[in-house]
Formats: C-alpha cells, structure tokens, sequence
C-alpha cells in the first residue's frame, strides 16, 4: 500500500454520512436552544488529572483509553484529549463562577472526544458526542427534564424504538454517623463478597478492580466478570432512604411523563462520578456496543471532587456516530447535500469571470449555484450540469447576453439580458423547490 492512511480508528466522514453527522448535530443544538440550555465550547484537551479525578482512575476510560499529550516547554501541566465532556463543562461551571448564576446552569455541546479503545463499527478513537449538563439542582425534578430530552431528540431523529435502561447507583455519602448504613459503601462490599470467591478466575485487571474499585466490576468486558457480574446483587436493594426516595421519584415521575424505561438493577456506567440517577439509552437488537446510543447520570460529588463548592448536577451524552449507524441502518439517513440548482457556463473561454460572477450574485439572492470555470466545449458543460442534477443552466453568450436552459422542461428562451434572466431563473428555482 502506498501514501498515507487516515490513522486506525480516526475516519473521513465522507458523503452521506457528513451530512447525516451535520444534520444530527443540528438537531442536537436545536434541540438544546429549545430547552433553553446555553451553548459551551470546551478546549478538545485538559489537564490529565482533570479526567483522572473526574471520571476515575480505575476506569477504562483513564487507565486504558486516555490520549495523553507529550508535554511542551512552557506547559506546567500534561494535558490529554478530551474523552468526554462532563469534566470540562464542571470546570468550566467552576472557573467562570457559574454558581453565583440562577441554578441550575443548563448547558449543552457538541464535543469532538478522543478514546484508544479497539476500533469497530460504532467505536472509534475520535467520535462525536451531544452532550447536556444540568448543574446545580439536586431535585428529581431536573433528572426528567434531562432523561426526557435525550429521549425526544433520538425519537425525533426517527429512532422511534429506543428504550431507556434506568438505574440508581446510590450515594457515596451516607455513613452510620448520619444514621444510614445502607447505599453505595455497603453495597460495594456486598459485591467485593459476591466476587471474592471467584478471585482467581478473573483477570489481572479485575483482581485490582476487586481490591480497589469493586463496581468497575460491573461494567468489565472480561468473560469471567461478566459471568459472575450476571447474579451480583441489585444495588437498588441497597439504597439509603434518600436515595430509594429520588430513585422512586424519578421512576413515577417519567411513567407520569409518559417515558418507558426498563429497570437495569446492574448498570452503573464506565465513569466513576455517577451518584444515585443512571440511564442508558440503548437500540434493541443491535449488535455488541452500537445499540449503546447514549448515556448519563447524577453527578452530585463531581463539583466539590474538583475543587467547587458542593454542587449537584446531572447530564447525558449520546453518540452522533452510533446515531448515524442506526438511522443508516434503517433506512433513515436524511437526503445528503445535493449538486447546486442552477450552473453557469459558458461558450467561451473568456466568460470564465464572468459566470463566476453570476454564479455569486445567485448565491447572494439565496440560490446554490455554481459556476463552470473548465474552458470545456459547451456540450460538456451541459453535460456536468446534468450529472450534478442541476435544475437549470445559464449560458454567457459571446455577445455578453444569458441564455436560460430549463433543464426539467429541457426548454431554452432566447438570448437576453442579464438583470431579466436572474429575475427569470431564481422564480424558476423557487417554484421548483
Ligand atoms: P459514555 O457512556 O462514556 O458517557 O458515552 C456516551 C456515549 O458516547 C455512548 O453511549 C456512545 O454512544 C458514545 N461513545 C462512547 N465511546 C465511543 C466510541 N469510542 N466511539 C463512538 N461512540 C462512542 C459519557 O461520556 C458521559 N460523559 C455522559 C454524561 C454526561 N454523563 C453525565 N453527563
């Protein structure tokens, strides 16, 4: 093989799938100005401890998949590419002093992430996500507001058959002190004895994960985990009084607002930032990891975790690239960008300039149009007019006048001049479209 190829798991986007991906990603921001969440863009890469204490350092996502950056003279810190987006959005909801804003802080990106895992279809090490942030209410009020939404848009793209996959992962704040002995703590060691015997059957991985993080457990990919993991414990038999409340309250709330979910008593998701709210939204009947569209959850411990005063919060990502698979896959992917309507072209050489120069005067009344800048002969220019699809062509006669051709009624007018044939043409456009 010669000459370069994209890197492995990085893709061109090549047409229709650019314009798919466009086109979801403007629904996603359409979907977000809707409700009201304010846009954010974050640096594509942090400081590496940001995503080490943020989403965990037991997890996949740091200890496998985190591209970190060699660092450079004057950086003090070493950055990595961004993984996901919580991170930076509760960063930045710290360091910009969002708190002294009304709560909670909605906000909303599309974020280019970054992750060296095994490429498939519908895992990449460069994807793209919608992702949604909710900073600063703790009420299960604000988790509807947020499940419902990442609900809609995939059921607005067309993705009718989603189901969403809930769950409450506890707190990690309740202690006998406070007069709760029940939650995540005691849950994690009702799991590390579920999976103690077993020990030696597990991977090296897992064996720390059971020493260190035992609910990592949960989510491995490793056979011999995903074995035992099938008759662990549900954490929702372990839930402190306050969060069984919430979990109970989000559970009725969304049959109220009239959003199916499906218990899912083992999911706890690859981050370790998740408090008591956890859902995936997940395509039924898809293979391996591409029916996992997306995911999100509480994040109650996350801003004091990186340094803020403590503040809830709650969000969901969803992947525009599995999106894109899904809608491809049944047949819905929208009609991609088509050739311009109307093609200016020319007998001689010479109009070059100036069918460039109609072509952007039709351009500036609102009309795709394109110019052909080839010295062809004009039979050929025809010729690619019609191959782009063209609805009609304009022609620079050698005296200067325009010739309009309707390439649908393949009817041509006389020669005339310039001003009465754009009037002419841009109506023909418009009644076409
Ligand atoms: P996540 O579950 O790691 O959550 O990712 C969310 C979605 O991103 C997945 O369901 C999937 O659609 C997509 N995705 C993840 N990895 C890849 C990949 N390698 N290739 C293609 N698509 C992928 C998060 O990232 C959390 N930050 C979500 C969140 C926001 N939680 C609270 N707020």
């Amino acid at each position: 093989m010669s000459g370069f190829q994209s890197p492995r798991g990085l893709r061109d986007l090549l047409e229709p799938l650019a314009s798919a991906h466009g086109w979801a990603t403007d629904r996603a921001w359409a979907a977000a100005d809707a409700a009201g969440y304010a846009r954010i863009e974050l640096p594509i890469a942090e400081e590496s401890a940001l995503f080490e204490r943020a989403v965990g350092g037991t997890s996949d996502i740091v200890s496998k998949e985190l591209y970190r950056l060699e660092p450079r003279g004057d950086d003090a810190v070493t950055l990595a590419l961004r993984p996901e987006a919580t991170a930076g959005a509760v960063r930045a909801y710290i360091q910009h002093g969002m708190r002294s804003q009304p709560q909670p802080v909605r906000l909303a990106t599309v974020a280019q992430l970054f992750r060296y895992d095994r490429p498939q279809k519908g895992r990449y090490r460069q994807f793209t996500q919608f992702d949604i942030e909710a900073i600063g209410d703790g009420g299960p009020g604000i988790d509807l507001e947020v499940i419902e939404m990442g609900a809609a848009y995939l059921r607005d793209l067309g993705l009718t058959d989603v189901q969403v996959h809930l769950n409450s992962v506890g707190c990690t704040t309740c202690r006998p002190a406070y007069g709760c002995t029940t939650c995540r703590p005691a849950y994690v060691e009702t799991l590390r004895a579920h999976f103690t015997p077993v020990v030696q059957e597990l991977s090296q991985v897992d064996q720390s994960r059971l020493a260190t993080n035992p609910l990592r457990l949960l989510d491995s990919k490793e056979p011999a985990t995903v074995k035992r993991a099938a008759s662990a414990p549900a954490i929702t038999d372990h839930l402190c009084a306050d969060c069984a409340a919430h979990h109970a309250a989000v559970t009725t709330g969304l049959a109220t607002i009239g959003v199916a979910v499906l218990p899912a008593p083992r999911l706890v998701r690859g981050l370790d930032y998740y408090t008591r709210t956890a859902w995936e939204y997940l395509l039924p009947g898809e293979q391996g990891q591409q029916g996992a569209l997306g995911g999100g959850g509480r994040y109650d411990g996350l801003v004091e975790l990186l340094g803020g005063t403590p503040t809830p919060g709650i969000g969901f990502a969803i992947g525009i690239d599995r999106v894109v698979l899904a809608l491809e896959a049944r047949g819905l992917l929208p009609i991609a960008a088509s050739g311009p309507a109307i093609v200016v072209a020319g007998i001689e050489p010479e109009s070059v300039a100036e069918r460039v120069a109609i072509a952007a005067q039709l351009r500036a009344a609102g009309a795709s149009a394109r110019a052909d800048v080839s010295t062809r002969k004009i039979g050929k220019q025809l010729e690619g007019a019609v191959r782009d699809g063209a609805l009609a062509v304009i022609i620079v006669e050698p005296d200067g006048r325009l010739t309009l051709r309707d390439l649908v009624k393949a009817s041509q007018a006389e020669p005339a001049e310039r001003g009465g044939v754009i009037a002419a043409v841009l109506r023909l456009v418009q009644n076409e479209g």
